[in-house]
């Protein structure tokens, strides 16, 4: 078993999705079809958790939530709210930045089925728990989804009993970070309307709320983000 050290793209801990993925290189020559990498700013106060790469889309891009139609609302209100440059996310290369947010997956590596096993979940946890020690900045996190929920839990070595996942939830940690909850923004939510925009909306204007209220961030739109953050480099 690879220890916490294993760099990400070489992982090959659980043998379905590794196997899984090497079929897929085989059968896809110009899919990425490797781990997916977290995109976005390594220190952003906004982290976003999702299932795992889709097998067109984050498995083919490189980029989660890219290609498939589970990021069609979620850039769409990145871009709305100020977290990114542009509604649309199109490949791992089209330019696009996301401000002050990082997304991730709390599952790596595409899934059959888009369904990880239990024991897929909990092992592949190495990765998110590093991720979410080594930016102490992230203080809001959205979990995706139930999955992703609990995966943040145990990432932050905290009982699932501390906060239970409903849709709109808000949960204050105990070391002071936020952690919201949302349906996940998939095809199945959004098309059977689990999910509906102005939902998803509302669970943005909540981040936000936070945002301004506990970080000072008073940034309003995509354009005037990317110009702060422009002086703020040079
Ligand atoms: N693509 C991702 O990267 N994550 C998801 O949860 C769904 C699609």
């Amino acid at each position: 078993m690879p220890s916490t050290l294993t760099p990400l793209l070489e992982c090959r801990a659980c043998p379905r999705l590794a196997a899984f993925l090497d079929d897929c290189r085989r059968e896809r020559p110009g899919y990425h079809a490797r781990p997916v990498e977290p995109f976005g700013d390594p220190k952003a106060t906004l982290l976003i958790v999702g299932l795992a790469p889709g097998y067109h889309g984050a498995n083919r891009s490189g980029r989660p939530f890219t290609g498939d139609y589970a990021g069609v609302l979620l850039y769409s209100t990145l871009h709305r709210f100020g977290f990114a440059s542009r509604p649309q996310s199109v490949s791992a290369d089209d330019g696009l930045q996301l401000i002050d947010c990082r997304i991730t997956n709390a599952v790596k590596c595409v899934p059959p089925e888009n369904k990880p096993e239990t024991g897929e979940i909990r092992t592949c946890n190495r990765f998110l728990a590093s991720e979410l020690a080594a930016s102490p900045e992230a203080r809001i996190i959205l979990a995706l989804g139930l999955v992703a929920h609990n995966a943040v839990l145990q990432g932050l070595t905290l009982q699932r009993s501390t906060c239970k996942f409903a849709h709109g939830a808000r949960h204050v940690l105990p070391d002071g970070r936020i952690l919201h909850d949302s349906y996940h923004c998939s095809r199945y939510n959004t098309q059977t309307r689990r999910l509906t925009e102005p939902a998803f909306h509302a669970v943005f204007e909540a981040i936000r709320a936070d945002l301004k209220t506990k970080f000072q961030w008073r940034l309003t739109s995509a354009s005037s983000a990317l110009s702060a953050a422009a002086v703020t480099k040079n």
